[in-house]
């Protein structure tokens, strides 16, 4: 899986209008026919909005809370993401009931395999300012992506959809969207830091789980910001630099609500609120972008 990563290229293509990675494009019929399998659990996000602090949270609640457990192998081995190459395919193909899969699809390139199947989808949203602020950084570590350039230049990317992934609008949309016809949990990113134990319980209930509280406690404590960045098999510690240099910037970086005050130019944020009007009305979305 590691190889696979390290051969993607910061090249983009699209799919249906989407950009992804050339190398996701390039496999796009084996991720599309992926088989999904009654009792997936999929962790869905658009990137940098919390999908690791989630994984993390699903695949304790899978292991009854068991942290010995979850130390088995690195997040992208126990939660294999389906646009990481056929090795990640592979890995969820030789996978164990129940499996938790991860993806940053927007809704409309979800193999319609997890649309037939008895399928659990917990949705992770950020608001887009800090989701913006993390994937500027991101885009610094990770080798595979594009240069960002001046955060000026990314922030136009971004707000233009530019980038891997896609537009966080359509994204955010398109999900809240399917969670009426499907099994979604729609979660934010803002109400974790607010309340970790509140969200965590609501997950567990979505998962058909009823723990004690000590088990909650630790899934709460093991899953904390504090603990997933000294703990290798969360943090993408084990990637070599190579694929994600976390000397450029640590991938469990700041982990708050709000650190886009610190980046966005008052007049950056002005063109920002417009456009986000346009895009989100009428969305039925509230997004806070700070506590
Ligand atoms: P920052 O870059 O703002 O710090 P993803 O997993 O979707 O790539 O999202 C990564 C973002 O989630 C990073 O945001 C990271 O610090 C944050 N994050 C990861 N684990 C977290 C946790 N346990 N608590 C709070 N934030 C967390």
């Amino acid at each position: 899986v590691v190889q696979e990563m390290a051969n993607f290229t910061p090249e983009m293509s699209k799919i249906e209008g989407t950009p992804l990675l050339k190398g996701i494009c390039d496999i796009w019929d084996t991720i599309y026919n992926f088989q999904a399998r009654d009792g997936d659990i999929v962790v869905v996000s658009y990137p940098k909005s919390g999908t690791t602090w989630m994984q993390e949270i699903l695949d304790l609640i899978v292991q009854d809370g068991d942290v010995e457990k979850s130390l088995r192998a690195p997040g992208f081995i126990r939660v294999p993401c389906l646009e990481m190459g056929h090795t990640s395919l592979a890995v969820a193909n030789s996978m164990p009931y129940p499996r938790v899969l991860k993806t940053h699809l927007p809704v409309h390139l979800m193999p319609p395999s997890f649309w037939e199947k008895d399928v659990k989808i917990v949705y992770i949203a950020r608001n887009p300012k800090d989701c913006m602020v993390s994937y500027y950084y991101f885009h610094k570590m990770d080798q595979s992506m594009a240069d960002p350039g001046s955060w000026d230049n990314f922030f136009s990317m971004f707000l233009a959809g530019d980038v891997n992934w896609g537009s966080w609008f359509d994204h955010v949309v398109g999900w809240w969207q399917a969670k009426d016809k499907h099994k979604v949990l729609y979660v934010f990113y803002e109400d974790m830091i607010e309340d970790s134990r509140r969200e965590i319980r609501k997950v567990m209930t979505f998962l058909g789980k009823d723990f004690s509280e000590d088990i909650i406690q630790k899934i709460l404590l093991y899953t904390s910001f504090e603990s997933m960045k000294d703990n290798s098999m969360a943090n993408f510690g084990t990637l070599p630099e190579t694929v994600l240099d976390q000397s450029v910037s640590s991938f469990m970086r700041k982990g708050i609500v709000g650190d886009w005050k610190n980046h966005f130019l008052e007049s950056q944020n002005i063109v920002f609120d417009e456009e986000y009007q346009k895009k989100m009305a009428g969305s039925g979305l509230v997004f806070r972008n700070e506590l």
